[in-house]
């Protein structure tokens, strides 16, 4: 099978298009044959040596975390050969998705509706499940509060807007303005052009702030929560930094780890269904190309998700 591996941590030179063979699943897993992968930015992280790259035992290394496709053998799970599924499995764990087969654990996988695409699927569960459980399961979302998402057009944000207006929240969130619009169609009641506008009006404002940016960004918007709000910084390498900031200034700060989940993304993939849930893909790419889906990704201003089609 066709696979993107890296040989040794670095940049974009080395990830190597080659033919590896294909993996065999074990008890409880099933053999996908992939449609689409998603990009993320722990992909590329991880293969430069920083994200999860201290979770690595061997070279070559496969990217990937996030697949669509069709089941090819599944074992001895309840799945069927032929069945449609998605999934974000064995995070931060290795799990090879930049492959033409993936061995999926099978109660990490979820079906796919039939009203939802493949590509979109792919793209869909690391940035949804964040999103999720960021909001809900972090952040104690309840219908009625007030929700600022920084970064609200990435591939977290833009999912995080559309779950925390479907759960009843009012949502701001910080973009840049060509952005504007589309934030505002997901249901953003106001958003923020966070390049000419300062965070400083809206203090002590928000029940709930989601931070997709990290570092500085999340510090300066501790004073945006009110007494009892809580922040949810996503980025691991600056979350040790928000996390004193919030401490010094008294605000409940909590950091998250993306764990895989069958029954989330069985919710979030009847909520696709429904078109109560749209996933915006900024771009697609064949998988050679993934060299250029991580320049893209490393330039920190997608909007949407980018995504590998196989
Ligand atoms: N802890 C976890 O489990 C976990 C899980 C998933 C992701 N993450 C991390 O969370 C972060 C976001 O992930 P993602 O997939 O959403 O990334 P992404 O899609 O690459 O995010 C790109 C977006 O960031 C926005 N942006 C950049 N700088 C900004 C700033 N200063 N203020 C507001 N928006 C800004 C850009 O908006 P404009 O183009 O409008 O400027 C762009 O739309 C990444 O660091 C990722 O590694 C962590």
């Amino acid at each position: 099978m066709h696979t993107i591996s890296i040989h040794q941590f670095g940049g974009l030179e080395e990830l190597i298009y080659s033919k590896q063979s294909r993996p065999q699943p074990a008890s409880g897993e099933v053999l996908v044959k992939t449609a689409a992968v998603g990009v993320n930015p722990i992909d590329w992280k991880t293969c430069s040596g920083g994200g999860a790259s201290g979770f690595i035992q061997e070279m070559p290394f496969i990217p990937g975390w996030e697949f669509s496709g069709i089941i090819e053998d599944a074992g001895d799970t309840d799945f069927k050969k032929g069945e449609a599924v998605f999934g974000m499995i064995r995070f931060p764990q290795p799990a090879g998705c930049y492959a033409e087969y993936i061995a999926a654990p099978a109660d990490q996988i979820a079906r796919l509706p039939d009203a939802v695409d493949l590509v979109t699927a792919g793209g869909l569960p690391t940035a949804s499940l964040t999103a999720w459980q960021a909001l809900f399961d972090k952040g104690e979302l309840k219908a009625g509060q007030q929700v600022l998402i920084l970064g609200a057009a990435g591939g977290v944000g833009h999912l995080a807007v559309q779950l925390a207006h479907w759960a009843g929240a009012q949502v701001s969130g910080t973009a840049s303005s060509h952005n504007h619009e589309l934030l505002a169609s997901l249901g953003c009641k106001q958003t923020i052009d966070y390049r000419h506008q300062s965070l400083t009006e809206y203090t002590n404002s928000f029940d709930l702030v989601i931070d997709c940016v990290g570092g500085d960004t999340g510090i300066q918007a501790l004073p945006c929560l009110k007494p009892d709000g809580i922040l949810v910084t996503l980025p691991s390498v600056t979350k040790d930094q928000v996390i004193a900031a919030g401490k010094a200034q008294r605000r409940r700060v909590e950091a998250i780890r993306c764990e895989p989940s069958a029954e989330q993304l069985g919710k979030i993939g009847e909520l696709v269904a429904d078109e109560q849930l749209k996933l915006q893909i900024g771009n697609t790419f064949a998988l050679e190309k993934a060299s250029d889906a991580f320049a893209l990704s490393k330039s920190g201003h997608v909007c949407g998700k980018l995504i590998l089609t196989i």
